[in-house]
């Protein structure tokens, strides 16, 4: 039987806009879902005409986390089996999210509940509406949050605003999370897709290259000694320059001392 999207997808000026879209079930990831959403990365990764992605919601949410039914209730009834294969699914495309080769902007529309601070934390930047509402709701069902979003928590948050998020269950508004740095900014919901266009277009002028190592390198160094950043940083400039074709940094030193075009203080040199 063919399944009705609950993904979509549309690129304009090399954004490829993912959205979200069982907005009747306020965008609950159930196992069908997971696998649209890996099916859309492995689509969008490589394809030229992309060079940003961002995942919105469609209708008044973005997720409210994991389908209770489908995701739990279903999988669980179908043995260990089916509580691993539709975990593999759900963490498969948010680690293949957190490693995507073009930088990522979640644009938090609506509701974001539990397992929702997965794909969140996956993406490389985030901006929410002032109107949308996060919650680790799994302690009032009587769970804990598990799949990863306790490690998003502790990672993005103080200590005590994890813990109350955690064991409160408490709703914060797009202000709130942005105060507390869950995400990069909040704006008005009318004001929400503009500014996140105009943050994708900034992304859009880098050096392609550099973005996806540079980026890679804020995850990765985290859990590194100094020494060990050091060298991983060392290394994978070069593994950077061999990849870039373009020879971006020649260029962007070129274009800045000899033709005197730009200033790198300022902004990017044209790639
Ligand atoms: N799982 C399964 N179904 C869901 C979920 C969910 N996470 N969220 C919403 N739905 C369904 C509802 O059951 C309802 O289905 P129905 O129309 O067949 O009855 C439909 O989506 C609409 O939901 P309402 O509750 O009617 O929508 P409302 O706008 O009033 O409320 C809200 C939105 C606050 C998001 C509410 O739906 C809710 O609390 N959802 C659960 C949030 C949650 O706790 N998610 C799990 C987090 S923990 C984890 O992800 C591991």
């Amino acid at each position: 039987m063919a399944q009705s999207k609950v993904v979509t997808v549309t690129v304009e000026d090399r954004i490829a806009w993912v959205n979200f879209a069982r907005s009747d079930k306020r965008n609950a990831m159930n196992p069908e879902l997971n696998r649209q959403m890996m099916a859309t990365l492995d689509e969008l990764e490589f394809r030229d005409d992309v060079g940003v992605l961002v995942l919105g919601g469609e209708g008044t949410a973005w997720s409210a986390g994991m389908d209770l039914k489908e995701y739990f209730r279903e999988t669980e009834a179908r043995g260990l089996r089916g509580v691993r294969e539709s975990q593999r699914e759900s963490y498969g495309w948010f680690r293949r999210l957190r490693w995507f080769q073009k930088p990522t902007i979640a644009m938090v529309n609506g509701w974001c509940f539990g397992g929702g601070f997965g794909p969140l934390f996956a993406c490389d930047l985030a901006i929410c509406a002032d109107e949308a509402k996060f919650g680790l709701s799994e302690i009032n069902w009587g769970i804990l949050p598990g799949g990863g979003v306790t490690k998003v928590v502790v990672d993005l948050l103080s200590m005590r605003d994890a813990m109350w998020l955690t064991l409160t269950g408490d709703l914060i508004d797009g202000r709130q999370a942005s105060a507390m740095r869950l995400v990069n900014e909040s704006v008005p919901l009318d004001q929400l897709k503009a500014r996140t266009t105009e943050v994708a277009r900034t992304l859009l002028m880098k050096n392609p290259v550099a973005l996806k190592y540079a980026k890679d390198a804020v995850r990765r160094v985290g859990t590194m000694t100094y020494d060990e950043a050091e060298d991983y940083l060392v290394r994978m400039q070069e593994a950077a320059n061999f990849h870039d074709r373009s020879d971006g940094r020649k260029e962007g030193i070129r274009q800045f001392i000899d033709e005197k075009s730009y200033k790198p203080g300022l902004g990017p040199y044209d790639l």
